[in-house]
């Protein structure tokens, strides 16, 4: 195993932070006032530049910081040796982990007592709930990022095991009408385009899922003059598709239709046997949804007569009647696991970790009132943040007059229409 550049890591620390303002200006704030002093915070995570960031920031907060991955593939080396020189922050995390080892990065973190975990598809809180019950117990709270971690921390409340607050940071509109869209659409194209080295233009591509992410995929890969078909399940969704111009249809159909497919469900088995049987020779596969489950690459080696790396990042299943089948980053993130992947763009990062740690203060400070449960994140935070951001940008808004306030808090046929209340 190569030794991780230190010097490279603190580079992309640099750069990162030197292009995420509104960490700069929260560093200033909770530097000043430490509104986490006396707190672990445990960041599960990818563990590169930006998520480096925000657990810089966390530390400047007053908390003592630990990280570990939140996905094997998705971690760089570099930064996790940079972040680990760093005064009053550990970490575990390597790119490529394998399982057992992943587990055991994660089983460090909770050793050592977290008081609060920042959390990405609730990775960390699930075994902290599983196997250490009385760090558990004491958790002042966690705040989660993802859409797929929001829906275990529902799954968990409904069994009626959680003992915390949890704040729902992946379901506010600073988080996923940004990040979902913007961020994933972005970079898992980017990081697609760059991993293939293929021409996007005129491609057919197929997204599965129109929820957040999928409409930023679809959106995107239109922009560029791709030729996009889109699945779903939900009858809304798929209508949204369709009043938005995309060609929808099932999935069986769309296999044989697409060139380039991207799977955004966060679900199992999206693309399966059934697919791989008709999609044309050379189609490339991915997937932009949090676990690498989407794509069911069991079936695709019980058909495969072959296998090879066709190039770094993609394998190649040749198929008994000749076609061939590629698939990126074996089914992780393609935005994070392919190589030289770097995740979402920086400024959008810096939107959702600001988000994620603004609730996390505002958790720690309101948690007796909030009681055990999943929460939504208090407008007011996720609006502080939006202002800080267009302050960043330079950007000015107008505010309402008094006038208008009254109009659009007023239900009164006399207050709404003054004209109206004359005899
Ligand atoms: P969402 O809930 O807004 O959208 C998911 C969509 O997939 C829904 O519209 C649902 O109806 C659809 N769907 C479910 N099963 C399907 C199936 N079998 N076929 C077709 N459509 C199906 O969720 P969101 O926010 O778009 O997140 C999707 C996934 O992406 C999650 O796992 C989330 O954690 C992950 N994510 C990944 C990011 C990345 O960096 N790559 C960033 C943010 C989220």
């Amino acid at each position: 195993m190569a030794t991780p550049d230190i010097e490279l890591g603190r580079k992309k620390l640099d750069w990162a932070r030197s292009h995420m303002p509104v960490h700069a200006e929260l560093r200033r704030l909770y530097g000043e006032r430490r509104p986490l002093e006396g707190m672990t915070v445990a960041v599960c995570s990818h563990i590169e530049a930006k998520t480096g960031v925000l657990i810089e920031t966390a530390a400047a907060a007053g908390a003592r910081v630990l990280f570990a991955g939140s996905e094997p593939m998705s971690s760089q080396d570099d930064v996790v040796a940079a972040l680990n020189a760093e005064e009053g922050i550990t970490g575990y995390a390597r790119r490529g982990a394998t399982e057992k080892e992943f587990k055991a990065f994660h089983r460090k973190v909770l050793e050592q007592r977290p008081s609060f975990v920042l959390d990405d598809a609730a990775e960390l809180t699930a075994r902290l709930v599983h196997e250490y019950p009385e760090t558990a117990a004491r958790l002042a709270g966690m705040c989660e990022q993802t859409t797929t971690g929001v829906q275990r921390m529902q799954a968990m409340a409904r069994e009626g095991r959680i003992t915390f607050p949890a704040y729902a940071v992946n379901d506010t509109p600073m988080k996923r009408l940004f990040d979902n869209v913007h961020g994933t659409g972005e970079s898992s194209l980017t990081n697609l385009l760059m991993c293939t080295n293929l021409l996007l233009a005129g491609k057919r591509v197929v997204v599965a899922g129109f929820g957040f992410c999928g409409r930023g995929v679809a959106r995107k890969a239109r922009g560029w003059g791709a030729r996009v078909m889109v699945t779903e399940v939900d009858p809304r969704k798929a209508l949204q598709a369709h009043m938005e111009g995309f060609e929808v249809g099932p999935m069986a159909e769309a296999a044989r239709h697409g060139e380039l497919f991207v799977t955004t469900t966060g679900n199992r088995d999206v693309l399966r046997r059934e697919h791989f049987e008709r999609m044309p020779d050379d189609a490339v596969i991915s997937n932009a949804g949090h676990f690498n489950v989407e794509i069911d690459r069991e079936a695709l080696e019980d058909m495969a007569a072959a296998m090879r790396e066709v190039r770094p990042g993609i394998t190649e299943y040749r198929l008994a009647d000749g076609r061939r089948l590629n698939v990126v980053a074996e089914g992780h993130l393609v935005n994070l696991a392919a190589p030289g992947s770097m995740g979402h763009p920086v400024e959008v990062m810096d939107q959702t970790f600001a988000v994620q740690l603004a609730a996390a203060v505002h958790l720690v400070e309101h948690r007796e009132e909030l009681g055990p449960g999943v929460h939504a994140v208090p407008d007011a935070v996720d609006r502080q943040v939006a202002e800080l951001k267009l302050r960043t940008l330079g950007i000015a808004i107008d505010d309402l007059t008094e006038g208008q306030r009254r109009y659009v808090e007023a239900w009164r046929i006399e207050d709404i229409n003054p004209d109206e209340s004359e005899p």
